[in-house]
């Protein structure tokens, strides 16, 4: 596809999953008012996301991406932000001490809001409306007022993603995120939890290497760098009017960028070769990540990775694998070994949470952790296998203590589903669950880490 690629060439191609606005001019309005705002992010921030990553795709970094099924208008919150954004550096800590390497930061989050739907219409007691879409398109009540498309919403979407941008940036760069900080609210989560002995070696140590660098001088006050971090936006670039009007050209290099986040994803249904969204994702510059189901083969993987990244750049392109864990063992491996045998750099991501989705005896949608950390493993088992990085991890996770996924240490069960199912969307892990499932993969980068370690003089000899 050498055609040229212009901001809005997705327009000509078939599309998958796109509301129907009952009202084109208004939408149109909305477009040209957002293409005159400001961007939500700078192209060199993208390009240094893209560094990182493309250390995460050397094995040298890991990357953890995660944040809200969907982000609401309803829940908008600075209390919601900051309790998600703590979370996040809490598990960070645990994975930079376990892999000795750097953990990449990347919030669902600043953005989140559009959703892919299994079907168009939804139909309850023989009302028959279409399906919510995500806040940035329409409203979640089963109302026809409310499920009708509203371009304004994409306004309102503009402002929530700026007004976060703006709290998240103030934590990374303006004290909060201080190492001793995330240090302390882990130690807090690893004594009010149910199984805190399985995590307390592991924060032991970290305590003492952290009370070492104090003692010799290495402390928050004196350097900067252990008072702030890099943390980084992404979404599912699935509204594409609303990302081509945020789509500028950077004045330093003439490239392209998305400026809505500062890393967008293609959906495990709209990742067809010849479709709009692939085709709006190749002509940008981000970092890009792209969701491989099961329905995803080797050719047709290696025939994506040709359209989004020719040029073989080396933190372009994250593979969510998000399989199920029945599933994983079955399709990943031959997905690793066709990208190593076509020398293609990658960052391999698990989200081991859209393959393991099931509808609970209440009714409810919800995940068993045992599945989610199940298809963390098998992920880690396969890299091991293939000798390849496992990169990343890609969660649904909100700082709130909800009652969505069934399972970890307070073993929520189907009857207390109903306690705090707040998700818009999917269920996501709670802050406690989400921390386990970091300690858990600590220990199995701490296992990748002795392996490479052993092999490195091995292969020496
Ligand atoms: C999602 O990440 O919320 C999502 C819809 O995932 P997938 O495209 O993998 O189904
Ligand atoms: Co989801």
């Amino acid at each position: 596809m050498s055609e040229r690629w212009t901001p809005s060439s997705w327009r000509t191609k078939p599309i998958q999953q796109v509301p129907v606005y009952p009202d084109a001019a208004a939408l149109a309005a909305v477009e040209e008012q957002l293409a005159g705002f400001p961007p939500l992010v700078f192209a060199g921030e993208a390009r240094k996301l893209k560094r990182a990553l493309a250390k995460v795709a050397a094995g040298e970094a890991f990357l953890i991406q995660g944040g809200d099924c969907a982000e609401s208008f309803a829940e908008h919150s600075a209390d919601n932000i900051r309790d998600f954004f703590r979370l996040f550096l809490q598990m960070a800590v645990v994975l930079t001490f376990a892999g000795s390497s750097p953990v990449v930061k990347v919030g669902r989050v600043a953005g989140q809001f559009a959703k892919p739907r299994s079907a168009p219409t939804e139909t309850i007691d023989g009302v028959e409306l279409p399906s919510y879409r995500g806040d940035i398109i329409n409203g979640i009540d089963f109302t026809e007022a409310s499920r009708t498309p509203d371009p304004i919403r994409q306004l309102d979407a503009y402002r929530q993603s700026a007004a976060t941008l703006n709290l998240l940036r103030a934590f990374a760069t303006g004290g909060y995120a201080n190492l001793e900080n995330a240090h302390r609210w882990m130690l807090g989560f690893v004594k009010d939890s149910p199984q805190s002995s399985r995590y307390e070696e592991l924060a032991g140590r970290i305590t003492e290497t952290l009370d070492f660098m104090r003692a010799i001088g290495l402390d928050p006050e004196a350097h900067p760098e252990l008072r702030a971090t890099d943390f980084y936006t992404s979404h599912e670039a699935l509204l594409l009017g609303y990302e081509q009007a945020l789509t500028r050209v950077d004045s330093t290099t003439g490239d392209w960028y998305a400026t809505s986040g500062h890393m967008i994803w293609i959906g495990d249904r709209t990742r067809q070769p010849d479709h709009a969204h692939v085709e709006y994702c190749r002509g940008i510059r981000n970092p890009v990540g792209l969701k491989c189901g099961p329905s995803t083969t080797p050719e047709g993987l290696i025939r994506l990775i040709d359209l989004l990244n020719p040029e073989n750049e080396a933190g372009r392109l994250t593979l969510i694998a998000r399989f199920g864990a029945e599933k994983a063992a079955e399709h990943l491996p031959a997905l690793v070994r066709a990208v190593e045998r076509e020398g293609r750099s990658v960052v391999w991501s698990c989200d081991p949470m859209h393959g393991n989705t099931v509808k609970a005896g209440s009714g409810y949608k919800t995940r068993p952790f045992d599945l989610i950390l199940s298809e963390v493993r098998t992920f880690f088992d396969v890299h091991r296998a293939e000798g390849t990085h496992a990169g990343g991890l890609h969660l649904e996770m909100t700082g709130k203590n909800v009652t969505e996924c069934t399972g970890g240490a307070r073993a929520i069960s189907d009857a207390q589903l109903s306690d705090r199912y707040h998700t818009h969307c999917d269920p996501r892990l709670n802050a406690e669950q989400a921390l386990e499932a970091a300690f858990l993969v600590a220990e199995l980068l701490k296992k990748e880490k002795l392996a490479r370690d052993r092999s490195i003089p091995a292969a020496a000899e």
